[in-house]
């Protein structure tokens, strides 16, 4: 099952102009197994090319086509199907709470979705348990828990859903350094434990190089780049992307340039220090 983009064009109209924000897109993404990541300067179309997968926004031209479900769909077709395949977690998804509580909130979802209350329970309960909240914290008001609680409630709330695929916009923006692991190993464990395919929206090339197996690159709306990390890292065009090198891959090339060690491509931290300790034997 897959998601597919033809010829995808998608326009803002504005009352005096309008922006092409994305031009000819086309790409298919599996729902099994793909650790995608979508990046490109601000304003290049990320936000726009997830949110027409889950048919909040309709394509202008061109086709999307979710599971076999397409855009811009068919007369009578029920788009809000598709807010529960695709589960898309926005840029700041703590803005969006707005329960009496946190367990309430993650049962939001599933409840509109037409399951029963016993059933939306359950699911809410294992999606808590799943981003770690549970016990007193779910009975809390969203609101007078911390930051990274309020955000973890928030991606519990999309994964009560059960998607096939989870789309994340962003997820770590503001969170302190520790709290930006932690999260980016929840998104590693539900993708291992589920093969859930997961699209991460990230300005981070460190987390590019340490999570994602493909990369999406956008520039003005354009895909002008969709492969293999390590490809992207050693493409000829890389400078034209506006994108930075993942520190890992940074220090090699200066080891490389003022101190002569061979630059093998390592894309964490723990491989590039098991490499550079193997060098010294
Ligand atoms: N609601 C909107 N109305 C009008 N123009 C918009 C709207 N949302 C986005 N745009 C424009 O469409 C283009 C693509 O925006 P988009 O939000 O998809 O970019 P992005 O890559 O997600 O950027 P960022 O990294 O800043 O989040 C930009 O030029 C933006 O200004
Ligand atoms: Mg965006």
């Amino acid at each position: 099952m897959e998601i597919r983009f033809k010829k995808v064009n998608f326009k803002y109209k504005g009352l005096s102009d309008i922006t092409h924000a994305l031009k000819e897109v086309s790409l298919t993404i599996n729902h099994k197994n793909e650790f995608i990541a979508v990046v490109g300067q601000t304003g290049s179309g990320k936000s726009t090319l997830v949110q027409l997968m889950n048919g909040l926004l309709i394509p202008d031209s061109g086709t999307v086509d979710v599971f076999g479900f397409k855009l811009p769909p068919k007369r009578r077709q029920k788009i809000n199907q598709l807010r529960q395949e695709v589960g898309l977690v926005f840029q700041f998804p703590e803005y969006q709470l707005f329960e009496e509580t946190v367990i309430k909130d993650i049962m939001f979802g599933p409840k509109n979705f037409k399951k029963t209350a016993k059933d939306a329970e359950t699911r809410a309960l294992e999606a808590a348990k799943m981003v770690g909240l549970e016990g007193d914290i779910l009975k809390s008001s969203p609101f007078k828990i911390s930051g990274g609680q309020m955000r973890r409630a928030a991606i519990a709330g999309i994964l009560a859903m059960d998607p096939r695929v989870l789309v994340l916009d962003e997820p770590t923006r503001g969170l302190d350094p520790q709290g930006r692991t932690e999260m980016m190993e929840l998104f590693r464990e539900i993708h291992e434990n589920t093969k859930k395919t997961i699209i991460l929206i990230t300005h981070d090339m460190d987390l590019v190089s340490e999570y994602a197996r493909r990369v999406i690159v956008l520039k003005d709306g354009e895909v002008v780049f969709d492969g293999k990390k390590e490809e992207l890292f050693e493409d000829p065009n890389f400078k034209s992307y506006h994108l930075s090198l993942p520190t890992p891959l940074k220090i090699l090339k200066y080891l490389e340039e003022e101190c002569g060690i061979i630059y093998k491509p390592q894309y964490t931290y723990d491989d590039l220090i098991k490499y550079l300790k193997e060098g010294k034997k």
